[in-house]
């Protein structure tokens, strides 16, 4: 598959997720593609299960359900676009056989003793969980550079904590209850169909799930302690709406007395100043999820409202590109030393 500098695996290519990383991963410059895996897909070629994807040289190669011991003879670099669960179960082996490993699910985001009440599983690897670095690049890349296991963010929690992380850390809002209403697209379900994703049940619908317990909840409270140094309770209320990508999140913070949507704006603006790509919008202009489809850019805006003591922090963005695969590559870039904007788009599809 063609003589590069890193050789990568993804794992997860017939899935969403997989499928983006895919093809972000086909124009990079510096990685090269060895190793596609799949469950139920192998046996199929790339094409067959994302005839988008057809063109490229990769697109007849097919996908393999090998074990981790196949993949690390290949590919030094390992993406896990894998469901929750079953990035744990292989990574340990990967991470063993000397593989970088960026895991897409949650597995390696949270503190052991969280799995239990919040993915529905005891951690089978809890030793690997101390060396995982949970890979925000814009607050806490500082551990990125040689790190072997990288935690890539849920779509929300990379949402929530951009926006409000660098204002507590500020003090320009209080730490304590913070409530984030939460929006996406139908792709950040997977490309499993069931009968409450399909177009009779979805068309005109827009519906709060898993309420209150999304497992985004104390994912967002870990980042935000990580990013701000405060502690936070998180109230998250995700909502379905009828589109197929886009996260937008919106949360409510009690404001600190006399900050205005100005000194918010120039709290978020200075925190992202050399960030490419992070766009910090200007007081009175709103976010727009439509904007970053297709780049891994993030839209961020926030707004003090002085009547009710509340700053308003809004985020935007593709839950598959800056909520998955944009940033699982940003974080591989990162991790091995590249620059941080290697073969990723910053520019969005519109309209
Ligand atoms: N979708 C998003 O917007 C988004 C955003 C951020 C993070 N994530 C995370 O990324 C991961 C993948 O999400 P997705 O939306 O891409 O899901 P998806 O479309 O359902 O894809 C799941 C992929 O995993 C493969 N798979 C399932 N069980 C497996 C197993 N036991 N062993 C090996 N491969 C297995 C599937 O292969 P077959 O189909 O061939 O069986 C498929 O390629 C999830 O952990 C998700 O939470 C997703």
């Amino acid at each position: 598959m063609g003589d590069a500098t890193v050789g990568v695996a993804v794992l997860g290519a017939s899935g969403s997720a997989g499928g983006e990383l895919v093809r972000l991963l086909a124009v990079h410059p510096s990685f090269d593609i060895c190793y596609l895996g799949a469950q139920r897909a192998a046996g199929e070629t790339l094409a067959q299960v994302h005839p988008h994807l057809e063109a490229l040289s990769l697109g007849t190669e097919l996908l393999r359900d090998g074990d981790p011991a196949q993949v690390a003879a290949v590919a030094e670099l390992v993406f896990t676009a894998l469901p929750h669960g079953a990035s744990a179960a292989v990574v340990p082996a990967l991470r063993a056989a000397g593989c970088t490993v960026v895991d897409l699910a949650g597995d390696f985001r949270l503190a052991a003793e969280d799995y239990p009440a919040w993915y529905g599983f005891p951690h089978p690897a809890p030793d690997l969980l101390p060396d995982a670095v949970y890979g925000l690049p814009e607050l806490l890349g500082e551990r990125l550079p040689g790190a072997g296991l990288v935690a890539n963010p849920g779509c929300y929690p990379t949402s929530v904590v951009l926006g409000c992380a660098p204002l507590l850390a500020a003090g320009l809002v209080e730490p304590g209850r913070i409530c984030v209403d939460g929006k996406t697209g139908l792709s950040g379900a997977g490309r499993e169909p069931t009968p409450s994703s399909m177009y009779v049940a979805t068309e005109g619908s827009i519906r709060p799930y898993r309420l209150p317990r999304h497992q985004h909840t104390p994912e967002m409270e870990r980042g935000l302690q990580l990013a701000s140094g405060h502690t936070a309770d998180v109230l998250f209320a995700p909502h379905l709406v009828p589109t197929v990508r886009g996260v937008v999140t919106t949360s409510y913070l009690t404001l600190a007395p006399g900050i205005t949507s100005e000194t918010l704006t120039a709290c978020l603006a200075e925190a992202y100043r050399d960030r490419p790509f992070v766009r910090v919008l200007p007081a009175g202009e709103m976010v727009d999820a439509k904007r970053t489809r297709g780049s891994n850019v993030i839209e961020l805006q926030a707004v003090a409202d002085p009547r009710t003591g509340t700053a308003v922090v809004v985020g935007a963005l593709d839950n598959l590109i800056k909520g998955a695969a944009g940033q699982a590559i940003q974080n591989a870039n990162l991790a091995l030393g590249l620059p941080e904007t290697s073969g990723l788009p910053s520019l969005g599809v519109y309209p």
